[in-house]
């Protein structure tokens, strides 16, 4: 073959390669530490050890003008420990539907099967700044713990998710997400604003979920 069209079969290779990248979304993974904080919306010291994630995928509504989260994530044999700063410069929860209430959503995947549909391991938990509760597929509130506070910035959410199906071991890794949806003064859902998620699927399709690594 004539030099150019190595050189050209190589350049139109990478060229795809770089387009598949930027079109598709890799899946991310977070870890948890290990620590049992108290479910009071103030920050224990166990908190000021995790690390700290922020939700930077624009599912709906533009960077910069819609709210989103700072987080992190605990772990312990009974379940997973979320703290949220939420910002958010207007708070509203008129809508009737929850998830278009400003809140914040935790999917949970207790197998990580990243499978298109939920099977009994993966769930939905939803909470409002208010501390109002709602549940996606397989959630209730015999697993999920909440505790919320308006802040200056917005609001802090401090949640534990219970697992349902398994104790929870160092060095697991299972399925995790956290959303935040942006309600305006007219109780309009505006933002949706995810860690993992690139499209309003995880709600119905755990393998938008990312992972979260379990370390002591
Ligand atoms: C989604 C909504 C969906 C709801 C169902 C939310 O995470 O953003 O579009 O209707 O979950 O529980
Ligand atoms: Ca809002």
């Amino acid at each position: 073959m004539k030099r150019v069209s190595i050189i050209l079969i190589l350049s139109l290779i990478i060229i795809f390669i770089l387009a598949s990248l930027a079109l598709g979304q890799q899946t991310q993974t977070a870890v948890a530490k290990y620590g049992k904080p108290k479910i009071d919306a103030q920050m224990d010291e166990v908190w000021k050890s995790a690390n700290e994630y922020v939700t930077d995928r624009y599912v709906s509504g533009t960077k910069g003008k819609v709210a989103y989260a700072k987080f992190r994530v605990l772990w312990d044999e009974d379940g997973i420990y979320v703290w949220a700063e939420v910002y958010d410069s207007l708070l509203n929860k008129d809508n009737t539907n929850p998830w278009e209430q400003d809140s914040i959503e935790v999917f949970v995947d207790e197998g990580n099967e990243k499978a298109s549909s939920y099977d009994n391991n993966d769930a939905q938990y939803r909470v409002n700044f208010d501390n109002y509760q709602s549940f996606g597929t397989n959630a209730s509130k015999d697993y999920f713990v909440t505790a919320t506070k308006k802040t200056d910035f917005g609001y802090i959410v401090e949640a534990q998710v219970k697992m349902r199906t398994r104790k929870l071991k160092e060095g697991m890794v299972i399925g995790f997400d956290l959303q935040v949806n942006d309600a305006n003064m007219f109780g309009n859902r505006v933002g949706i604003v995810a860690w993992n998620e690139w499209d309003n699927e995880a709600w119905r399709n755990p393998s938008y979920f990312g992972n979260l690594k379990l370390e002591k």
